[in-house]
């Protein structure tokens, strides 16, 4: 055996909960026009890891979350920083100054930040959508991987691996602390994802249908109604992204399917079609980014109740994995 877990009196230990400081090895998933402080300060309070997502943020709008998240709890908390983002340098520098403990970066190089985040003392995490570039990440010094397979919410691998193939083909191709993501929404989903060998894992679609999640309720709504098939991954040719089949959806695949050029596409798309779906809650033309978990989600509840259930019922089904 490499890597243990165990129960505690009132958590889990494990190099998760360790590298991180937390009681469960439940992460809330950076999440733009979602995560801000009210959730990332929710799920920290709750035992888990709250993460900001600063890819829908200004520097100085992530500033103001940081402060605030660190006001609303004494927990440790994390900040999401997809490395595409344009004011990336300023982000980096309102983390440092506000001593933020941890970083998960996504969408990008894991090389080019990881030593200058490193050096200040950060943990640092990187989102993967293969096992490739889950040993480039260790290669990197990063400090955890995240394997998000095919099922989650938002931009996606091309490689299209499901979590239950990813996961494992990670896992024996590492040896830093693996976290699993993508369509887990429930405690036996959590420990199948742990079965796996995973170490925690990372949510994001359940964690939208919260009151403390930023999103629109319009957004919230239409979650919850969705059902199998109503989701699926468009704009292949920019960056894939899991998302709700709608008006704006038919548009774009419709524009691809008559072989439109990447330029075409992006002109078509215009600009801040994410906010208009997620924040803004226009629900035929904005982009609505959710994961394939979203047809088992039935219910807003507070962030606080999504981590107790999530944990209640991972206890539950190692106690008993095989009652339903
Ligand atoms: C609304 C939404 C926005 C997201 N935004 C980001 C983001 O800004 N950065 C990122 O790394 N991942 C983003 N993701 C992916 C999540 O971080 C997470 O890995 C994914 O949601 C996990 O799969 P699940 O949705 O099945 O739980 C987003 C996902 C959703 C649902």
């Amino acid at each position: 055996m490499l890597f243990e877990g165990k129960f505690t009196e009132d958590g889990f230990d494990n190099r998760v909960t360790r590298l991180f400081g937390i009681q469960y090895p439940i992460v809330q998933a950076g999440m733009i026009w979602a995560s801000g402080w009210r959730l990332a300060a929710a799920v920290s309070n709750a035992g888990g890891l709250g993460i900001i997502g600063a890819g829908s943020m200004y520097p100085d709008v992530l500033l103001e979350h940081i402060r605030k998240c660190k006001a609303a709890t004494d927990k440790p908390f994390a900040v999401n920083l997809p490395l595409l983002y344009p004011d990336i340098e300023q982000h980096v520098a309102h983390i440092i100054k506000e001593k933020v403990p941890i970083v998960f970066t996504s969408a990008g190089n894991p090389k080019i930040w990881t030593a200058k985040l490193k050096a200040e003392g950060i943990t640092l995490v990187h989102v993967v959508s293969s096992a490739k570039f889950a040993r480039k990440c260790e290669d990197a010094g990063v400090d955890a991987v995240v394997a998000e397979g095919f099922e989650a919410g938002g931009h996606n691998g091309r490689e299209e691996t499901t979590t239950l193939c990813l996961v494992p083909a990670a896992r024996s191709t590492i040896s830093i602390p693996l976290i699993a993501a993508g369509g887990i929404g429930t405690g036996r989903g959590m420990y199948a994802a742990m079965a796996l060998g995973a170490e925690g894992v990372q949510v994001g679609s359940r964690f939208v249908c919260t009151p403390e999640a930023s999103s629109h309720e319009n957004f919230k709504e239409a979650i919850i109604n969705a059902g199998e098939g109503d989701t699926i991954v468009a704009l292949k040719k920019l960056t894939p992204v899991r998302l709700i089949k709608n008006k704006f959806y038919n548009e774009v695949q419709a524009a691809e399917d008559a072989g439109s050029s990447k330029e075409e596409l992006e002109a078509l798309l215009g600009r801040a079609r994410a906010k208009k779906g997620m924040f803004e809650g226009i629900m035929d033309e904005g982009e609505l980014e959710i994961g394939q978990v979203s047809s088992i989600i039935k219910e807003i509840k507070p962030a606080a109740d999504v981590v107790a259930e999530l944990w209640s019922e991972f206890k539950a089904t190692a106690a008993a994995p095989f009652s339903y």
